[in-house]
């Protein structure tokens, strides 16, 4: 029994390590389980998993605490002047079996998904230099291919050339109910219309900006998972995988 387990272990193993490695970007609206998709296809297939939204939000927290965001409005020509004093990365964390996210060597990972946070990332998110230095840093994390990263602009601006390209969506309402859940399970108080307006405003800004906004690429597949369970996305999701690595 234990020799043909661990056969089959190593045989799924060699697999993964012949078959060629394809970037997948997944992109779509804010609270649509972008993330979840792409963090467990990543798991499934060895690959690595960037979750560029995470360094939009590192960004604010930066521009938060240095006090440069004021009424919400954002202190745009000094945020671009301090841009070189801020370092984003990813660090495994074996307990939670994902990344975390650290801002300038700090583990920012829970601060960065609270509503102060939320509240501020999409105006920040609008200026052009600031995308311009995180758009450098996803193309170099994904430069050896082997990689799933969800965001806004991944099939668009940051890989073009992406193997597979994925969409997604869901209702607003839909997208504020998984967010509440997601936030009251972690036992924060915030109220489910203040987060649907948080979702919308920043469908709108993202939607609409000058620089990179948020679009289907022409070659990207949609997935509306607003009636479907995660089981239900994930099955579907795996077949498009398969048919791109043939
Ligand atoms: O809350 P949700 O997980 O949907 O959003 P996120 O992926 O954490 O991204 C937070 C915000 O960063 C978005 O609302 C966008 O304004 C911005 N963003 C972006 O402009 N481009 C990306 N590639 C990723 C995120």
């Amino acid at each position: 029994m234990f020799f043909v387990v661990k056969s089959i272990y190593l045989c799924r193993k060699l697999f993964k390590m012949i078959l060629p490695k394809i970037v997948i970007a997944i992109d779509g609206h804010s609270s649509c389980g972008k993330s979840t998709i792409a963090k467990a296809l990543a798991a499934q297939l060895g690959y690595i998993f960037i979750d560029s939204g995470a360094m939009y939000r590192a960004v604010t927290l930066f521009a938060l605490r240095t006090n440069l965001i004021a009424d919400g409005k954002v202190d745009e020509p000094k945020l671009i002047s301090l841009l070189p004093q801020i370092k984003i990365e990813f660090h495994y964390n074996p307990e939670k079996q994902k990344s975390d996210t650290y801002l300038n060597g700090e583990n920012v990972e829970d601060e960065i998904r609270q509503l102060p946070v939320s509240l501020h990332v999409s105006p920040v998110a609008t200026i052009a230099e600031v995308r311009a230095a995180m758009v450098r840093l996803q193309q170099e994390m994904g430069k050896n291919k082997g990689i799933v990263m969800d965001g806004r602009d991944i099939g668009t601006v940051v890989f073009p050339d992406a193997e597979l390209k994925l969409f997604v969506t869901a209702s607003p309402e839909i997208r504020a109910q998984r967010r509440f859940d997601e936030l009251s399970a972690k036992g924060e108080t915030v109220s489910y219309d203040t987060i649907l307006q948080n979702v919308q405003e920043r469908d709108y800004i993202d939607s609409t900006r000058e620089v990179s906004p948020l679009r289907k690429a022409d070659d990207a597949l949609v997935l509306d998972n607003s009636n479907m369970t995660r089981e239900e996305q994930m099955a579907w999701v795996t077949e498009r995988v398969k048919e791109r690595l043939g």
